[in-house]
């Protein structure tokens, strides 16, 4: 990049809005688990949508490739640059105001760099609720979960934020802005336009703010622990609930017990619900308007009528909200806690939810052929069909040779998910992992439009390339 470029940018951002020495760009050029990393040759940090129209807008000019990110918490290397040194990372964070918040459209305006947690508790704070809910919501933020149209434990209820999103500001690889910032529930008028944007992990144009939906504040809460004899029997469950709570089923999520087990290892006060161990367990939550829904007696009867029908094993009811939260923990800890077995191989993927017994089955087995004693970390959002198929090494293996097997790992669990109609990417996106492998898995007039859209919006391709797309 020319000492030009950056005194202009400079002059954009002011100087502390541009980093360029190698020490203070680090956090920005490796992602959290430090699983991808690159060399960019600056990181931009713009203030408003008018600057970061004008640095785009100045990129594009040089012909400079951007790298949008947000809370840099993606698990896909979709916000890392490459290595070439010619990468200017476009990081949002300065950029978090809640713009408005119009209780009576019952939507919040939020710029992209608003962290998801404080989104939430904007809209907390004015009774409302904002229900997208993830492990990394402490970092993440609104124009990540855009880009990544990320999914969690609330999607069963709510949706993913394709679902909670109505508008949209982008500035465009050209550097114009699309003010699509409307609050609308309908609107006929053409192409929804804002769903190009959501999902497309920054390769298509910066989000700078979204017009997000909010849904009336949940006053009562009740969750159980629950073990199951399989995965079948989580699909039952989810059925059992359904009809005997309807929409007030808020959150079902499943762990193998392998997955429990590294969080009891690891966690620092996670203790097992239950004294025997079990080969499956479900963590269900009901959620209420109303202050007093009776919500603990509708899911202990819902759970004694799953027990008559041989469905659960055993469960515990959650008797205070600390006690929920130390159950929430036990789920949200798998992902930190298989950290320390050595490297964790991540595949998110989807299934018809029917389906995700055979498909666990016969996943499971052929994994074990390809490496006898793999210990197989499988939880996830069941309820959305969603799993995360983890993998770590055998105990007491050796970690470059499991490292060594992981394109073999993933093709068994990417041809089983093929095989049972599903996808390779249920939330997380492709980013650099699995856009090499894309084109073996998507029809390919559906990549032939994508790759038609990227051209006619990013003609110089220099919205995150080498992302998403298959090269
Ligand atoms: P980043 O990592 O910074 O970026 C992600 C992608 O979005 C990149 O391609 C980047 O270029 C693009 N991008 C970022 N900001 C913009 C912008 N303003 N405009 C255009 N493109 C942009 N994800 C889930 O969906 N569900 C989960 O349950 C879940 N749980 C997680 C738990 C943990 C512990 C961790 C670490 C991650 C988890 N994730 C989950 C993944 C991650 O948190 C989400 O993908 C999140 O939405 C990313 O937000 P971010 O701000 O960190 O984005
Ligand atoms: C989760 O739901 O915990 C994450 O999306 C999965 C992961 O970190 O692998
Ligand atoms: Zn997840």
């Amino acid at each position: 990049m020319t000492a030009d470029l950056m005194g202009r940018l400079r002059q954009v951002v002011g100087p502390a809005g541009v980093i360029d020495d190698p020490g203070e760009m680090a956090g920005y050029a490796s992602d959290w688990r430090n699983a991808y990393s690159g060399t960019p040759a600056a990181v931009v940090r713009p203030g408003g949508t008018e600057e970061v129209a004008a640095v785009v807008a100045l990129c594009a000019e040089a012909g400079v490739a951007m790298v949008p990110q947000g809370g840099n918490t993606g698990l896909c290397g979709g916000a890392v640059p490459d290595h070439s040194g010619r990468q200017v990372v476009l990081s949002l964070t300065r950029m978090r105001r809640i713009r408005d918040l119009d209780l009576g459209n019952q939507t919040i305006t939020v710029e992209a760099g608003a962290v998801l947690q404080s989104v939430q508790a904007a809209a907390a704070a004015a009774g409302w609720l904002f229900p997208l809910s993830l492990g990394a919501e402490g970092s993440c933020t609104i124009g990540g979960n855009l880009a990544t149209n990320a999914g969690g434990t609330g999607v069963l209820r709510y949706g993913t934020m394709r679902d909670l999103t109505l508008g949209l500001e982008v500035v465009l690889p050209n550097g114009r802005i699309w003010h699509g910032l409307r609050g609308l529930r309908k609107d006929n008028t053409g192409y929804d336009l804002k769903q190009l944007f959501i999902g497309a992990e920054g390769t298509l144009g910066v989000i700078t703010a979204a017009v997000l939906k909010l849904f009336p504040g949940v006053q009562s809460r009740a969750a159980a622990w629950v073990a199951l004899p399989g995965p079948q029997a989580a699909v039952d469950l989810i059925g059992v609930l359904r009809e005997l709570a309807g929409d007030r089923l808020t959150g079902f999520e499943i762990m193998s017990r392998q997955s429990v087990e590294f969080v009891l290892r690891h966690s620092t006060g996670a203790r097992d619900p239950f004294g025997d161990r079990h080969p499956w367990y479900a963590l269900v939550e009901l959620g209420d308007t109303l202050p007093a829904a009776g919500l603990d007696g509708v899911l202990e009867s819902s759970l004694g009528e799953a027990f008559e029908r041989g469905v659960v094993v055993d469960a515990v009811v959650a008797s205070s909200p600390a006690q929920a939260a130390a159950l929430w923990a036990l789920r949200e800890g798998i992902s930190e806690a298989q950290n320390h077995e050595g490297p964790s191989l991540k595949h998110d993927v989807s299934v018809p939810v029917s389906r995700i017994p055979a498909f666990l089955e016969r996943t499971d087995r052929a994994l074990g052929q390809v490496v006898p004693g793999i210990r197989i970390v499988a939880y996830g959002h069941v309820g959305d069909g969603n799993l995360h198929y983890n993998l770590s090494k055998p105990d007491g293996s050796d970690d470059d040779e499991f490292r060594a097997r992981a394109g073999d790992l993933a093709r068994v669990i990417y041809d089983s998910t093929s095989a049972f109609d599903g996808s390779i990417s249920a939330e997380h996106g492709l980013g650099q992992s699995k856009r090499g492998i894309i084109a073996d898995y998507k029809d390919s007039h559906e990549l032939e439009l994508m790759r038609g859209l990227k051209q006619l919006i990013d003609p110089q391709g220099l919205m995150n390339p080498g992302k998403l797309l298959p090269g």
